[in-house]
């Protein structure tokens, strides 16, 4: 090789140093733009994430508050229907006191309005027992404060709440729960916990017109440890799905109620505020 051949290989060899060079930063410089990119989209995913746990929290309040206005609807109604038969009562009865009555006229009067008072007092203390157990499930859900609390009188509570849901199936709910199992614990996230693996065991397990059990057990396990059961006999969950459940945004009924997001809720509350472990087994 002569001196002109050799300078002229280094020469290229530069301008293909210098080139890949450059390729290199244009490069890094788009790989740069492309990652920020990805990290800004990642962001606003986990935004939106937050922003659906929150309105599916939104929607267990909403359902609440659904539920408090179907069941006050009847003895509300009932103690209103009687009370304004009284009052017609009441006036038809002065009526005759102008006129002159007999007896028995004051007699039947008596019975009624006694019968009129029981059937209004009855309502009324069914309505104000609805509505503190109502009022302490969404004190409990809106805050999530510890207090120690029976676990019997938490889940009764919460499946007062969900009549209006639960009511709409044909299978049966059963609660095998002692009454002496009491918790220091977070009966907000509890409850919701309850609620969402309830709502599951129906909108996944059964048709309305099915019947079926939905067992809720608990049992203490060891110094300080309770364990608590959802199970129900419904269709079950397919073997392949079984890992995936907890899974944010899994759900096998997109479109159709599901969000995918009950089971992740789930799984943070009981890991998280709970402080406790979960399983899920389907046969
Ligand atoms: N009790 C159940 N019976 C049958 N399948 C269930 C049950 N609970 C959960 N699943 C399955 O797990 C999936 C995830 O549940 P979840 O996270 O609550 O989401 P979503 O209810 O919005 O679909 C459901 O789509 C369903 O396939
Ligand atoms: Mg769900």
């Amino acid at each position: 090789m002569d001196v002109t051949e050799r300078e002229e290989s280094r020469q290229k060899i530069e301008s293909l140093n210098a080139e890949l060079e450059s390729r290199v930063l244009a490069r890094t410089a788009e790989l740069r733009a492309t990652n920020e990119e990805l990290s800004q989209t990642l962001k606003t995913l986990q935004l939106a994430k937050d922003q659906l746990v929150q309105s599916e929290k939104l929607a267990a309040l909403g359902s609440l508050v659904a539920g408090v206005a179907h069941e006050l609807n009847t003895p509300i109604g009932n103690g209103l229907t009687v009370a304004s038969s009284l009052e017609h009562r009441v006036q038809t009865f002065s009526g005759l006191l102008d006129a002159g009555m007999r007896r028995s006229d004051l007699q039947s009067f008596v019975d009624e309005t006694r019968l009129a008072a029981e059937i209004i007092t009855r309502n009324l203390s069914r309505a104000g027992h609805l509505v503190s157990s109502f009022k302490q499930v969404a004190v409990d859900q809106t805050s999530s404060h510890r207090r120690s609390f029976t676990l019997a009188s938490l889940i009764a509570e919460n499946l007062l709440t969900l009549n209006a849901v639960t009511r709409k199936y044909a299978c049966r709910i059963e609660v095998q729960v002692a009454a002496h199992i009491l918790m220091e614990s977070y009966p907000g996230p509890l409850g919701q916990v309850l609620t969402n693996l309830i709502n599951n065991a129906l909108l996944h397990g059964f048709q309305p017109e099915d019947s079926g059990r939905i067992v809720i057990r608990a049992e203490t396990v060891g110094e300080g440890w309770v364990e608590l059961t959802v199970g129900d006999t419904g269709k079950g969950i397919d073997p392949d799905n079984l890992h995936r459940i907890f899974e944010p945004f899994f759900t096998t009924r997109l479109g159709q109620g599901g969000s995918g997001l009950g089971l992740h809720i789930v799984h943070n509350i009981v890991g998280g505020v709970l402080g406790g472990r979960i399983k899920v087994d389907s046969v």
